[in-house]
């Protein structure tokens, strides 16, 4: 593209010198409708409890959701997320509990689903907050065994779909997951049920504390590197991105999200698709800590969404959904 206009004629600083005029050339903005709230659900009764590793994040036993529910509908949010803390001796190598159906995500959604009206729920289909072995699928002779998993893969999809969920959100990056989950879903009747694929889910440093909040972190050895993606690739994620849509993906996701807007950018700009992108836990809390030690003004996690706004994303999964939201007037 040729840069027209040429100083002292043009000069770039007119639309920038007052707050009404920077308000009404910009080119990108946040909206509530842009935001996705993630929740962390807890067995027991009348427990909200803190996650060490993410300063003002909760864990919500469910007869207490309605604390943070209850914001997220009077700001109008579009989604929440929902992610289990499963009990330790629930726990095996299969994963079975992610069967359950009355299983911590289960009873959540039903909850969530009778008592609101006008949000949507979105769950993870993945193993590993089931396992004993912290790992997103079942493991055979040392192995993450991909078809095995795929089968049980779909059958917690479906149990998702049937409890209620909205978007069935496959986090596990197995491979031929989501048109296995796409057909299982129709073959029983849950064709409006939408399918979000992370679809480009790198292998990350970033979700330690995620793994805190899910209790699978002490139990994880090894690394996720066989599934997940490898941090030094770009053309591979418009591969995983095609083979999703193909398969049936209603929307696509990128993670983690600050450290990989160049995905998010050449995702969106090749697809022409939603794309979401996750600003994970590991994200949030490198963010949130700098701000509660005043390293960083607060204005920084708006900063951060913004940019993957520009990046390309439609809507974001960020753990600042709510503060952010209760203030985007001041931005
Ligand atoms: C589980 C899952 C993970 C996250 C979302 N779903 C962790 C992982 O893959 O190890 C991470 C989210 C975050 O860090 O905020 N499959």
């Amino acid at each position: 593209m040729k840069i027209l206009g040429k100083f002292p004629s043009t000069r770039l600083r007119r639309v920038r010198n007052s707050d009404w005029i920077r308000r009404l050339v910009s080119e990108n903005n946040l909206s509530p409708n842009d935001l996705i709230l993630p929740i962390f659900i807890r067995e027991g009764k009348n427990k909200i409890e803190k996650i060490k590793s993410m300063p003002g994040v909760y864990r919500y036993s469910i007869d207490m959701l309605s604390k943070i529910l209850d914001k997220a509908e009077k700001f109008n949010l579009p989604m929440v997320a929902i992610f289990p803390n499963t009990p330790s001796d629930k726990r095996d190598n299969n994963g079975s509990e992610a069967l359950n159906e009355n299983n911590l995500i289960c009873r959540g959604v039903k909850f969530i689903k009778k008592k609101y009206k006008n949000f949507g729920v979105m769950t993870d289909v993945a193993l590993d907050p089931y396992t004993s072995h912290g790992h997103d699928g079942v493991i055979i002779n040392g192995k993450i065994d991909n078809d095995e998993t795929l089968k049980i893969l779909n059958k917690q999809a479906l149990l998702q779909a049937a409890m209620g969920s909205d978007v069935i959100a496959p986090s596990d990056m197995m491979d031929g997951r989501i048109g296995s989950i796409r057909k299982t879903l129709d073959k029983n009747k849950f064709k409006d049920t939408k399918i979000l694929s992370y679809a480009v889910k790198y292998a990350s440093n970033f979700y330690g504390p995620f793994r805190d909040a899910v209790g699978s972190k002490s139990n994880l050895k090894g690394d996720k590197k066989t599934y997940q993606m490898d941090m030094r690739n770009y053309n591979e994620a418009l591969r995983e991105v095609s083979l999703d849509i193909k398969e049936g993906a209603d929307f696509v996701m990128v993670k983690p999200g600050m450290p990989y807007l160049d995905i998010i950018s050449l995702i969106k700009k090749t697809f022409k698709i939603p794309v979401f992108s996750y600003q994970v836990s590991g994200e949030y809390s490198m963010i949130k800590n700098s701000v509660k030690n005043k390293y960083l003004n607060e204005n920084a996690i708006y900063e951060s969404l913004i940019s993957l706004k520009r990046a390309g994303s439609n809507a974001i999964i960020t753990y600042f959904a709510l503060d952010v939201v209760a203030k985007l007037d001041s931005y």
